[in-house]
Formats: structure tokens, sequence, C-alpha cells
């Protein structure tokens, strides 16, 4: 008997093998005919058999990195307040990532929060709800902060990059590059005492080393702003989404998260 491939068994095939996303590492317009997108995909094919000849005719980037980051770096100096920074966020064309996610996942919490948070970017379920840590890390987020006796709705938290990258693969970095500006500000307008850099990439690219988060870990280090503000005392912590992973390093975690809490007593 011929085997049916109805699109039932395809669709059951995908779920029993934990495939629940149905979303495409790239947007698809649905707004172009079939006809438009086979033409598209017979120009895409004319350009890259020219490519074999002399002169290749490739996308190019029409503003180089340091433009990109100066007009980033520029948007965010002008923002004065929180909603102004969102504002400049959701208007600058600079970063790619932009064209793959649903959503700009902006901070979550109020300025003048004491306890700020940083993670690395947003994954499927923040791009979907535009809000940081809302999936199974963020979860194990604020059970974090609770064993601590903080709650998430004190603090505010956000990330490197407020756009998730497709399929959720490392950020590269120019993409952190060019982002930086607007995560710089961002912590000027929160002021917070205390900065938690949650992982190995919020780590690096805030405390400007090249440690990893294995040694970054464990001690306090110091976040310096731009233009003579009082540096803020940073700790950096293993990444929830790796602590799901791996359960074992929860001890070292809960050290930190104590030494957090006796921090924020002195301070207050
Ligand atoms: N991981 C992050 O670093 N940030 C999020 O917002 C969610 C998961
Ligand atoms: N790698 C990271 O980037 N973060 C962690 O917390 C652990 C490993």
């Amino acid at each position: 008997m011929a085997e049916d491939y109805s699109a039932t068994q395809l669709l059951k095939w995908y779920v029993e093998s934990g495939i629940s996303e149905a979303l495409e590492e790239k947007p698809i317009n649905h707004f172009l005919s079939d006809a438009a997108v086979e033409n598209s995909e017979a120009e895409s094919i004319r350009i890259v058999s020219t490519d074999t000849e002399s002169h290749a005719i490739k996308p190019v980037q029409l503003i180089s990195q340091s433009e990109t980051t100066k007009s980033a770096y520029a948007a965010a100096r002008a923002a004065d307040t929180l909603e102004a920074l969102r504002n400049a966020m959701s208007e600058f064309e600079g970063c790619p990532l932009k064209q793959t996610a649903k959503n700009l996942v902006f901070g979550d919490g109020l300025a003048g929060s004491r306890l700020m948070l940083i993670g690395e970017a947003p994954g499927a379920q923040e791009d979907r709800e535009g809000r940081p840590f809302v999936g199974q890390a963020g979860q194990l987020l604020e059970r974090m902060l609770k064993a601590i006796s903080i709650e998430r709705s004190d603090t505010y938290i956000t990330n490197i990059l407020p756009w998730r990258p497709p399929g959720n693969r490392a950020p590269t970095d120019s993409e952190i590059g060019t982002c930086l500006p607007f995560i710089r500000r961002q912590i000027e307008l929160v002021a917070p005492e205390v900065l938690i850099l949650i992982g190995g990439v919020s780590a690096k690219t805030l405390l400007g080393t090249n440690q990893g988060i294995m040694r970054a870990r464990g001690k306090w280090l110091e976040y310096k702003p731009e233009g003579g503000q009082n540096a803020i005392p940073a700790r950096a912590i293993l990444h929830p989404a790796y602590l799901l992973r791996s359960p074992a390093q929860k001890r070292e975690t809960w050290m930190d998260l104590l030494e957090i809490q006796q921090k924020m007593s002195e301070i207050s």
C-alpha cells in the first residue's frame, strides 16, 4: 500500500518530534502574490549567477558599521526618558535583527529601580510578547529573585539586544556593537544602585572584559557609565537558561544571589 503523506500526518510528526513553533527564521510577506515571489526568486538566482562573472552584484550594506554605531549613539544620547529611548529604538533601522524579529523587546520596569538585570537577547516567547524574560529562563529568574525576597516588579529587566536573533543564534559582535549605545543609555536612565549581568554575553559586553562568565562570576565588579557618573556595583551570574541545562551549577548561583541580597541591604 502506498504511504499517505497527508498534511495532518506531517503535522503530527512535527509535533511528536518537538517542533511546536510555526515560525520561520525569516518573515514571509503574505501580501506578495505567488507570481511576485517566483519573480523575486528568479531574480535572486539571476543575481547569484552573475556572481561567477567578474563583477558580482551583492546586496551592499549602505552604511558602514561605524556610521551605524554613530547614529545609534546620537539617537540614544538624545533620549532623555525611557519612553523617548523606546521610541528612538523602535525607529532605528541600523540593526538587521529588527527585520526578522516580530517585536522590539524593550525593558520592563520603572526608572529608579534599585536593581537592574541585563540578559543577552530575547528568545521566541519574548519576541512574541515584546517583554524580556517571560519564557522558561525568565520564570526561573523570577524564582531566583523570590528566593532572596526580591519581586520582579521591584526590578528593571532588559537585554543587551532588543531584537531576537533568528532561531536564538548567538548575537554577532556587530549586532552587539550597534546596540551598545542603547543599553548604555538605558542604564543611565534607570540609574540603578546595583546591576546584575545575566550570562557571559552581558558580562563581557558591559564590563569590557574578555573573561568568561565562569571567572567573572563570584565577585563584585564595576560598571562604568559614560560622562563621569559614579561606577555601579555589578555582579555577573550564570544565565538561567544555562542553569536549566546544568542544574548542578545552581549552588554557585545561590552564593551569588546571597551576596546580592547582602549588598542591597547594605545600600538601603
Ligand atoms: N534569555 C535572555 O537572555 N533574555 C531574555 O529575555 C530571555 C531569555
Ligand atoms: N555561558 C554563558 O554565556 N552564560 C552562562 O551562564 C553559562 C555559560
